[in-house]
């Protein structure tokens, strides 16, 4: 089914910065698991621990099949357009992306290297993706379009997290250098893993609270139009 009156792209100026941020990050952070080969893996595997690589693989490439169809969900335009096409990638998204994706979150989190506060961020990270996922299809299904909606928003916030968390990582690494002999003792490990927990901790939280200010943003006036009922105005599908 075809619609006209989809907002403009320039009426929704982050769609295309996410977007590209969305490119930039599969086009980096991909490739070395594309060769199935363990020793290109930018995570090292634990010694004798066979399933995590496969299951780090699984992860990154549903992961990849998430963050392609979340940035179709959101284009307003592809979703007042293609309606059929916005229910086949919501269901590619959920079931071949965001759900299988969090829960081989939850066991390469768990057997990460990078020390216990990294192991719960990525478990809290991984369990919050899952629930809110899950949240969003039960939404659907009970045709609360509304909640549906804030939900899967929430959802997507989640799936681009992990490029700000890589951002983040990056700059607590360059802030945090000129402290390596005082608060690190000289242990460059040590240094690396506080830099990969602040990611961890911040991309998802930071995600979510920016996702809430745009809904709350975009809110629909509390007063309802005349005729029509409150409780009416919580079915009624609406724009991210
Ligand atoms: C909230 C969503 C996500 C969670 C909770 C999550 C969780 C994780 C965890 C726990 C790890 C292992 C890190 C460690 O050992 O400390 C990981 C690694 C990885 N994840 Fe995700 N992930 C998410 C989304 C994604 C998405 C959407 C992609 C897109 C491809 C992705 C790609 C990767 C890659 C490539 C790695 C390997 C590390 C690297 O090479 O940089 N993840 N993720």
């Amino acid at each position: 089914m075809t619609s006209s009156n989809a907002p403009r792209w320039w009426r929704r100026p982050w769609i295309v910065p996410l977007m590209l941020v969305a490119v930039a990050f599969l086009a980096f952070s991909v490739p070395p698991y594309l060769t199935l080969d363990p020793a290109e893996s930018r995570l090292e595997p634990p010694p004798g621990n066979d399933l995590y690589y496969p299951l780090l693989v699984g992860h990154v490439l549903f992961g990849t099949v998430a963050m392609v169809t979340a940035c179709f969900q959101i284009w307003p335009a592809f979703r007042a357009r293609y309606r059929r096409g916005h229910r086949i990638t919501g269901r590619i998204y959920v079931f071949a992306g965001a759900l299988p994706a969090g829960l081989l979150g939850l066991y390469i989190g768990w057997n990460t290297p990078a020390g216990p506060s990294v192991r719960v961020a990525n478990l809290v990270g991984s369990v919050l993706w899952i629930t809110i996922t899950i949240i969003g299809i039960r939404m659907a299904r009970q045709r609360r379009y509304a909640d549906h909606r804030r939900w899967m928003s929430r959802s997507f916030a989640l799936t681009m997290s992990i490029a700000l968390s890589r951002v983040i990582n990056v700059v607590a690494t360059i802030v945090l250098t000129p402290q390596l002999d005082t608060t690190f003792g000289g242990n460059e490990v040590l240094l690396r893993y506080s830099a990969v927990s602040i990611g961890a901790w911040l991309g998802p939280l930071l995600m979510l609270v920016i996702a809430d200010l745009v809904l709350e943003r975009r809110k629909t006036p509390k007063k309802p139009p005349s005729g029509v009922d409150a409780s009416d105005r919580r079915r009624t599908p609406s724009r991210v």
